[in-house]
């Protein structure tokens, strides 16, 4: 017997035991709590065994709620990072899905041009800010931000290759998106391209001195967020945008602006440097423009950017990916623009944002010494709380070393108060330990989110000495002190 009948005859007397599709929706929860244990993220388990959302079980989601075995409906305020705009599972999203795959199409059309594909850039050229009418299709944000640094990179020849951005902007956490992205925690012991200069976000002088002092004319672009996300919901100062813009381009550089978060109307406008009176030279997109069903993302730049780039006929395949601007993607986005244009995205950000954002200001103004401030614009809104002051009931944490992990993860806490006791999904920024997001759908209404300010309201009466208690309490009969105190000795 060969080697290779031997390694067959083995593999076909031990069949694998493959979990079948259709018995996943009634895989016991300790089942899947295991599997993803064993072979996902076992860190990211504990964690959720701490906030107590490992024993969730999401059985369907609409609009913007999800529904539990349970019974329970959560209101879902943190909407992945901001990408369901549109809402879990919105009815002429996933109808347009439906509809392109009763017709039989080709999704994967790489030979022949995609009358879809071709559709889509049109569209979304024609809703975008100025003159910007190229695109390229990718499957996620992280890699339209590295085809904006290669296409401006390329744009000049090479000669400009060095990009600046700012203090904890986050725009993805691949190699090319670390370059750029200003938080150490995601770059440690991963080897960047290049140390490439990083300045506070908001702050014109710092930009002013960094390109002063690229005497030998290396930068070729300025990244940045309109409003940092995971930096905290932070809306830089009037006119920042504009005059950054101005600092770049008098330096011969180009502005790459990142609205993965903020585009397709969250912010109150459909893209947010439209508020700004700012056109970039190149935008990327990601998030919401799936419409909470397809993955996908555009870089979108000038005509004469793309040329440079990839101009010439034996450039046209140098930047390409095999899933990028596949045909039932391209469809769903294009009902995804279309909802977002329709139904006035924008308006319904800016009106309901408006109220939501006056509720919010009213709970603060009865709990100033927990929440700092109420940030954002539209439905992209943040509670900023004060750093906890630990008082006598921080007794027991102090000497179990967890004082540190509450002052930490503040918004962790009340976001897991939050959902065992109002219902409600949130969860804290990446960025920023003391910044909770609040970016519901913008298909929510006012009395889908009146719950919001009412319940932050009756947690902070509680006061935060009892939310820690329940919560750490919660935390240790579930994961075990050994897992808190494994999570304290790392940080
Ligand atoms: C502003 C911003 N840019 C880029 C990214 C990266 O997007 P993705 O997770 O799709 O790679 C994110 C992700 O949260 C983001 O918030």
């Amino acid at each position: 017997m060969t080697s290779t009948t031997a390694h067959t005859a083995s593999a076909a007397h031990r069949a694998p035991a493959l979990i079948r599709l259709r018995d996943v929706p009634d895989l016991a929860q300790s089942r899947v709590a295991d599997a993803h244990r064993r072979h996902l993220n076992p860190a990211l388990m504990t964690l959720m065994r701490l906030g107590g959302y490992d024993d969730v079980r999401i059985v369907r989601a609409a609009g913007p709620y999800l529904f539990t075995a349970d019974g329970r409906r959560l209101l879902d305020l943190v909407s992945a990072y901001g990408a369901l705009s549109h809402g879990h599972n919105h009815p002429r999203v996933v109808a347009a899905q439906r509809w392109f795959d009763d017709r039989g199409e080709a999704d994967l059309l790489k030979e022949f041009p995609s009358a879809y594909t071709a559709a889509l850039a049109h569209n979304l050229c024609a809703v975008a800010p100025g003159d910007l009418d190229s695109v390229f299709f990718c499957n996620s944000g992280t890699e339209a931000v590295e085809g904006a640094l290669k296409i401006a990179q390329r744009h000049f020849a090479g000669k400009r290759d060095r990009f600046v951005y700012t203090e904890n902007s986050l725009h993805g956490k691949t190699h090319g998106t670390l370059s750029i992205t200003g938080r150490e925690k995601y770059r440690a012991h991963v080897r960047r391209f290049e140390d490439w200069p990083m300045v506070p976000f908001g702050d014109l002088a710092a930009l002013e001195a960094v390109f002063a002092a690229d005497t030998e004319q290396r930068i070729a672009g300025l990244v940045l967020e309109p409003i940092q996300g995971e930096g905290g919901v932070v809306v830089p100062p009037a006119g920042y945008l504009a005059a950054a813009a101005d600092v770049a381009r008098r330096h011969g550089a180009l502005l790459i602006l990142d609205e993965i978060q903020t585009a397709l109307g969250r912010t109150g406008t459909l893209f947010r440097c439209e508020a700004e009176n700012v056109t970039p030279d190149i935008l990327y997109i990601a998030k919401s423009l799936g419409g909470g069903v397809a993955t996908i993302g555009a870089t979108i730049t000038r005509a004469d950017i793309q040329k440079n780039a990839y101009g010439k006929i034996d450039e046209c395949l140098v930047h390409t990916s095999t899933f990028g601007g596949r045909n039932r993607a391209a469809a769903v986005a294009m009902e995804a623009l279309a909802v977002a244009v329709e139904d006035d995205f924008p308006g319904r950000a800016r009106e309901i944002g408006d109220w939501l954002r006056g509720e919010l200001e009213a709970v603060r103004a009865r709990h100033p010494d927990i929440i700092r401030a109420v940030r954002g614009t539209g439905l992209m809104l943040g509670l900023e709380f004060h750093p906890i002051e630990f008082k006598g009931w921080a007794n027991p944490l102090r000497l179990s070393g967890l004082d540190r992990i509450v002052a930490g993860y503040f918004p962790g806490i009340v976001g897991a108060e939050l959902l065992r006791r109002h219902d409600i999904v949130a969860s804290f920024v990446l960025n920023n330990p003391h910044v909770m997001r609040i970016y519901p759908a913008l298909v929510a209404t006012r009395e889908d989110l009146a719950v919001v300010p009412r319940a932050i309201d009756a947690l902070l009466t509680d006061g935060v000495g009892k939310m820690v208690e329940r919560t750490v309490a919660g935390a240790v009969r579930r994961a075990g002190l050994g897992a808190l105190k494994t999570w304290v000795g790392s940080r």
